[in-house]
């Protein structure tokens, strides 16, 4: 199993590219199966949870065709219905198959995906979404079956809770349902928004994607188009933390600094520069002590969850004590007892967590239990004294393209050791 090692203390400098995003190219990858016609799509990362949904979308029936250049998709025919268990379990996100599957064949039987080192992770509201749209849903043997046999008719889709994965599944099943549908209490994120572009340049009738109310009217038919997915704001949120926790100049390129907007504020506040270096850059800089400035994580535009866990590796650092508030996922807090071991004073306390700095972080062997948190102790060891071995490092590689590559280019010593 590879593993990073990571000599600390080199400032970052130079440029660092992002590369497409993640969790966009999951639902964007998804949503092919709608149509029977190609779908080109430029920009999808090279990671590991990207290459499970193409195998997912591969094992339906649909055809993958990638020479160096972009990806292309035909889903002429769908021979199966299904996405099973051991495709799944390894990416939860693969529940975005169920509504594409339901909407283009009228049936669909997608594994349940259990829980995760983050929390429970259920998709009772992809469920129920789609029983208003008039599915028949059944759960049997660990797997969700649903039908829709005559088709899926446009209702009104108010969540419960803000779901992005669930706001996409509804939003790719009702793009050909009859009738119209709106979403409430939608999910505002930009990979949403992302989505509801490829869809309506396949000939989907979508309005109001980035706002929490969604209208979609039902069209009979999707075609082909060309796409090119949004940077990746984890990753380059990524990379801003790692110019500011070692104190380099970085100049963090190919992003939309929008949707980062709310971590760069928490970063000034703490005392780091963050300039606009362009249209699509950033730079970060930091030269006076770091301050610890409180954090909640919240659906966007608010502080993004999946960058808690690097922020508090830079709140270690900061003079004071930072309360940072986990308000998405009920256990996302694994990487503290690790950053603890390199010698972080961190204090776990339900959803908070209590971090008092600065402290000197010393390398250590540690373990990734998750992908962010992965993230967060390789920043950790970006910063520590002496050398941190990280175990398990396939969690990174489910998010992160060549993470280490991208970061000796910019001065840091870490290889990937076998
Ligand atoms: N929830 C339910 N029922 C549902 C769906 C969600 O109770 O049917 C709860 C979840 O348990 C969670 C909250 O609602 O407490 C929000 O979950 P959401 O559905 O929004 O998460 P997700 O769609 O499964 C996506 C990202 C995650 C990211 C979250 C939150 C993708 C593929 N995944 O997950 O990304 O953390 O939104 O922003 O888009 C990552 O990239 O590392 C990652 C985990």
């Amino acid at each position: 199993m590879d593993k990073f090692a990571i000599h600390g203390g080199v400032p970052l400098r130079g440029e660092i590219a992002v590369s497409g995003a993640k969790n966009s190219a999951l639902p964007v990858l998804a949503a092919c199966l709608l149509t029977e016609d190609p779908v080109i799509l430029h920009r999808i990362p090279r990671v590991r949870d990207v290459r499970t949904m193409e195998r997912l979308i591969e094992y339906t029936g649909a055809s993958l065709e990638r020479d160096g250049g972009p990806l292309k998709i035909v889903a002429k025919d769908i021979t199966s219905a299904e996405a099973p268990y051991d495709l799944v379990k390894t990416m939860r996100a693969s529940s975005l198959v169920l509504g594409p599957l339901v909407a283009r064949c009228g049936r669909a039987r997608v594994s349940l995906p259990g829980g995760c080192a983050i929390g429970a992770r259920p998709i009772n509201l992809h469920v129920t979404g789609l029983e208003h749209l008039g599915a028949r849903i059944r759960q049997e043997h660990g797997y969700i079956e649903a039908e829709a046999p005559q088709g899926l008719r446009g209702a009104m889709v108010s969540f419960d809770r803000i779901t992005v994965t669930g706001t996409e599944d509804l939003m790719m099943a009702a793009v050909m349902a009859r009738g119209d549908t709106v979403l409430e209490n939608a999910a505002r994120e930009p990979e949403v928004t992302d989505l509801a572009g490829l869809l309506n340049k396949m000939g989907a009738r979508i309005e109001g994607a980035g706002t929490s109310v969604i209208r979609i009217h039902g069209v009979d038919h999707l075609h082909g188009a060309e796409h090119t997915i949004i940077a990746d704001r984890i990753e380059a949120g990524t990379f801003l933390i790692a110019g500011a926790l070692t104190r380099g100049d970085l100049v963090v390129r190919d992003c939309v600094p929008e949707h980062v907007h709310a971590l760069t504020v928490k970063m000034r506040e703490a005392g780091v520069t963050v300039e606009e270096a362009g249209p699509t850059a950033l730079r970060v800089t930091c030269e006076g002590a770091l301050r610890s400035v409180d954090m909640i994580t919240e659906e966007y535009p608010g502080f993004a969850t999946d960058l808690q866990a690097q922020f508090m590796a830079l709140m270690t650092q900061a003079e004071g004590i930072s309360l940072i508030t986990e308000k998405i996922f009920e256990n996302r807090y694994m990487h503290a007892p690790e950053m603890v071991r390199m010698g972080a004073n961190i204090r776990i306390d339900g959803r908070q967590a209590i971090v008092a700095g600065p402290r000197e972080l010393t390398g250590a062997a540690v373990i990734a239990s998750d992908l962010r948190a992965s993230a967060s102790l390789v920043l950790a060891g970006l910063v520590a004294r002496g050398e941190t071995v990280i175990d398990r490092v396939y969690h990174i590689d489910r998010g992160y393209e060549r993470i280490e590559d991208k970061l000796s280019r910019v001065g840091a010593k870490i290889q990937r050791v076998g």
